[in-house]
């Protein structure tokens, strides 16, 4: 099996390597949305936060063609883009995407976590889909152009955030199957609360053995719409059985947990050694994943990446030998797994409740993120 260093070189610029944020942001040059969002509207998106519903009052924008490079670069009003309707995203799904948050600390400072992770990302699906680079530096600076430009929206109550979502989706009208002559990258954003209704509290998961994501040289390395697409329903169906969640098995062997649609999976084994599937090339290489990576290793606990058998997981489990199973990703941080349940079996881990590592791990990377302790790692990045 492919080591993880083999398979993965998402570390990008870190913090620290990056020019700041008052002299990226011009890069992408503001022109103001002449007709804001109101106070009361405003005030009342920021009173009642969901998730991914309400849009700020900007978006970024710039063109890419095979002549002039990437060009166009701006910031503008958030508005409905035009289309053809044969523009080849619409078709063949040639698109890719981010998703990062920025955080409001208490000195009312406004900063992002780990952005040179997710510009490297960007650029890793955007190889897969056959798709234009679009330079580290330039994603960092449309990030600082949005928050910038829309900092009244960045929430400041407590596990609540700024979502950012950079994407890039093939314009070009040609009905045909080749990689598009016409891209555009776009940044929207959303203010946003908790992921999940509940908070931090245990979710089921649903086991899915007849549907899988990816598969072996395929695009679940890459972040773009198709693999979620796929995910959408078996989500539907777990949920109908009564499951919040789907953890997805390898494809070519349906017998080890790859992850969730939308998150990666953890394993904490009763003498606190902590497991994460390895990268094979089938799963998105997570940021939360290589943080908690990271923090595990700073406090001397042994980690390991490596095939996890779902049979033997359950073994475990039911045995008491893991105590712990957890998902993680940018939306919903760190989110206990409190169940695993598929056909012929259903099992709760430990008692159901947030075992102590999980916590811990929470707690750490959300006071990182939100300014509440030091970041030995240069991971923030300071926008506003
Ligand atoms: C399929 C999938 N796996 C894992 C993750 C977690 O990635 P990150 O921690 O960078 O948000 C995400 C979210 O982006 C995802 O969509």
């Amino acid at each position: 099996m492919s080591t993880p260093s083999e398979v993965t070189t998402l570390t990008g610029p870190s913090a620290a390597e990056l020019p700041g944020a008052q002299e990226l942001a011009p890069r992408f040059p503001l022109t103001r949305n002449p007709a804001p969002a109101g106070d009361p509207q405003h005030d009342a998106v920021m009173g009642s936060l969901t998730f991914g519903v309400a849009f700020t009052d900007h978006m970024v924008r710039a063109t890419w063609t095979p002549e002039q490079g990437w060009h166009g670069h701006r910031t503008e009003a958030f508005a409905p883009i035009t289309l053809s309707p044969a523009a080849a995203v619409l078709h063949y799904g040639q698109e890719i995407f981010e998703g990062l948050k920025a955080y409001r600390h208490a000195d009312g400072s406004v900063w992002t976590f780990r952005p040179g992770f997710n510009a490297a990302r960007f650029n890793a699906s955007a190889r897969r889909l056959a798709m234009p680079l679009l330079p580290e530096e330039d994603f960092v600076a449309s990030l600082a152009a949005l928050v910038r430009a829309d900092e009244r929206w960045v929430p400041g109550v407590e596990g609540s955030s700024l979502y950012l979502r950079p994407f890039m989706i093939a314009t070009e009208p040609f009905l045909g199957v080749r990689s598009a002559h016409e891209l555009e990258y776009l940044l929207i954003a959303s203010p946003v609360g908790p992921y999940f209704v509940n908070g931090f509290q245990p979710v089921s998961i649903w086991v899915a053995q007849d549907y899988h994501r990816v598969g072996p040289g395929g695009m679940g390395a890459a972040k773009t719409g198709g693999n979620y697409a796929a995910s959408l329903l078996p989500q539907q169906e777990a949920y109908d059985k009564g499951f919040e969640q789907v953890c997805f098995l390898d494809a070519a062997t349906n017998t080890h947990l790859e992850e969730l649609g939308g998150m990666n999976v953890f394993v904490v084994d009763a003498d606190g050694t902590v497991r994460t599937p390895a990268l094979t090339g089938t799963i998105l290489e997570g940021g939360t994943r290589a943080a908690i990576l990271q923090l595990l290793r700073d406090s001397g606990r042994t980690v390991r990446e490596e095939t996890i058998e779902l049979a033997a997981l359950l073994d475990q489990i039911r045995s008491g030998q893991v105590a712990e199973t957890f998902a993680c990703g940018t939306a919903a941080v760190i989110t206990p797994m409190g169940r695993l349940a598929g056909e012929g079996f259903d099992v709760t881990v430990g008692d159901g409740r947030p075992g102590p590592i999980t916590t811990e791990l929470y707690e750490t990377l959300t006071d990182i993120q939100y300014g509440r302790r030091p970041d030995p790692h240069d991971w923030m990045y300071r926008l506003v």
